[in-house]
């Protein structure tokens, strides 16, 4: 739960505003973002990792509200579409501050990002190196993406620091040194340094040290080779949050003096400076701030349903991910019993939370909440069957405001030109 959330007799309050007035206010289900949680979080990776740049992650939650948080809060970020970089654009964050990603890299992507001056584009494919190559018109800062060989040890639909998968160059094989090579063919390109990323919700610090020290002593043989010495190096992302209570936390502390270590120990064996180091934290900075309060609609066969599901959560239904529940709107005395919450969405899967406790009593019109929800859930969030995606709203020092509204009829028919 964010800091500063209670439960008192009128049931969850967060930063002061309480679960039964946001949903009376915003309707259900709704996403309830702390604000002040966001930014003490940003203000954490600052703190731990002062002469790191942090970049945010945007395609954990991206909406103008958080970016300026974030742009507010010293953080740069990383955007992986023109979609992202519009968000980005219209708050005014700075260019000199983002990163673009991603493994495909539309022209509109590109284009939209050398019109916008970002600072670094991280290169993925050579299709990509030749075409940005063509596109850009004055030096263009690049970093190579680069598959260390490494295992995050996460779920397999977000492991990307191994080899056989569609992200980055691998460095055994060649492949990344030839990436290299192609950047510095081209007249138009600056290579600014590398790029790697083990995975998401990895929850360890190992990885990110083996893939630290393969990273380095690659900047080493660019050396030798080209005789070249590269300055930047970013880490990515992928820290853990815990979903459920007793799941570790990710070991910030930790992370930051092992880092340190291995980019600078290797550094030293190989005689290269010291890079600059970025990391790209999202789900870290902003799953906790988030809650997603539901109404219940039935009681049925065992199962609790709520009037959302896998078009505001696809996480459990994508990885198979956990989640705890909790009653929202009051307080309960009933027994515990193990329950299903289910969604409302025409498909078995469509589940919230499998085999969680819940007070015997809870009945159709009780609102529940589900934390931990402030990453890849808004910006996974689907219209399938056509349900209107639910409002973001952010709460601090007791007040509330709305920072989405929710999806309208007409908002889906808009599209439809019959
Ligand atoms: N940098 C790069 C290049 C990435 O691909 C990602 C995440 C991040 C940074 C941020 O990772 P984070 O710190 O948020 O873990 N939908 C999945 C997560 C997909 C992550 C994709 N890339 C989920 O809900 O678990």
């Amino acid at each position: 739960w964010p800091l500063g959330t209670s439960i008192g007799p009128d049931g969850l309050c967060v930063a002061g505003v309480s679960a039964n007035e946001l949903a009376t206010r915003f309707g259900t289900p709704v996403y309830v973002l702390a604000e002040d949680e966001v930014r003490r979080r940003c203000r954490a990776y600052r703190t731990a990792l002062p002469e790191v740049e942090v970049a945010y992650a945007g395609k954990s939650l991206t909406c103008k509200a958080v970016l300026r948080w974030v742009a507010e809060e010293g953080l740069s970020l990383d955007v992986c579409s023109a979609g992202e970089l519009a968000v980005a654009r219209s708050v005014g964050f700075p260019a000199t501050r983002i990163l673009m990603h991603g493994n495909v890299k539309t022209p509109e992507d590109l284009k939209a990002a050398l019109a916008y001056e970002v600072d670094r584009i991280v290169v993925d494919s050579l299709d990509e190196i030749a075409q940005l190559g063509a596109l850009a018109r004055y030096p263009q800062r690049v970093l190579v993406r680069v598959t260390p060989g490494v295992d995050g040890h996460t779920h397999k639909a977000i492991t990307t620091g191994v080899d056989n998968q569609k992200f980055g160059f691998p460095l055994s094989g060649g492949a990344a040194a030839e990436a290299v090579a192609a950047v510095l063919a081209q007249p138009s390109l600056r290579l600014a340094g590398l790029h790697c990323h083990i995975g998401s919700q990895v929850s360890t610090v190992a990885g990110y040290e083996e893939a630290a020290r393969r990273m380095v002593t690659f900047m080493g043989q660019i050396r030798d080779t080209h005789g070249i010495v590269l300055r930047e190096l970013d880490l990515g992302g992928g820290h853990a949050v815990p979903y459920l209570p007793g799941e570790p936390t990710f070991d910030l502390t930790g992370y930051a003096q092992r880092v340190r270590v291995a980019v600078s120990y290797t550094a030293a064996t190989v005689g290269l400076p010291v890079p600059h180091l970025t990391i790209e934290p999202g789900r870290a900075v902003v799953a906790p701030a988030g809650i997603t309060l539901y109404r219940v609609v039935t009681v049925k066969n065992g199962f609790v349903a709520v009037d959302g599901g896998m078009s505001d959560n696809m996480r459990v239904a994508l990885y198979g991910a956990k989640y705890c529940v909790r009653l929202a709107g009051r307080q309960s005395n009933a027994p515990l019993r193990t329950v299903t919450v289910v969604g409302r969405h025409c498909e078995a899967g469509d589940v919230i939370a499998e085999d969680v406790p819940l007070p015997t009593d809870v009945h159709a019109g009780d609102l529940l909440a589900v934390p931990m929800t402030g990453a890849y859930h808004h910006s996974l969030a689907s219209n399938y069957n056509q349900v209107c995606r639910p409002p973001i709203v952010a709460v601090r020092d007791g007040q509330s405001r709305l920072l989405v509204r929710r999806e309208t009829e007409d908002d889906l028919l808009a599209r439809d030109l019959g």
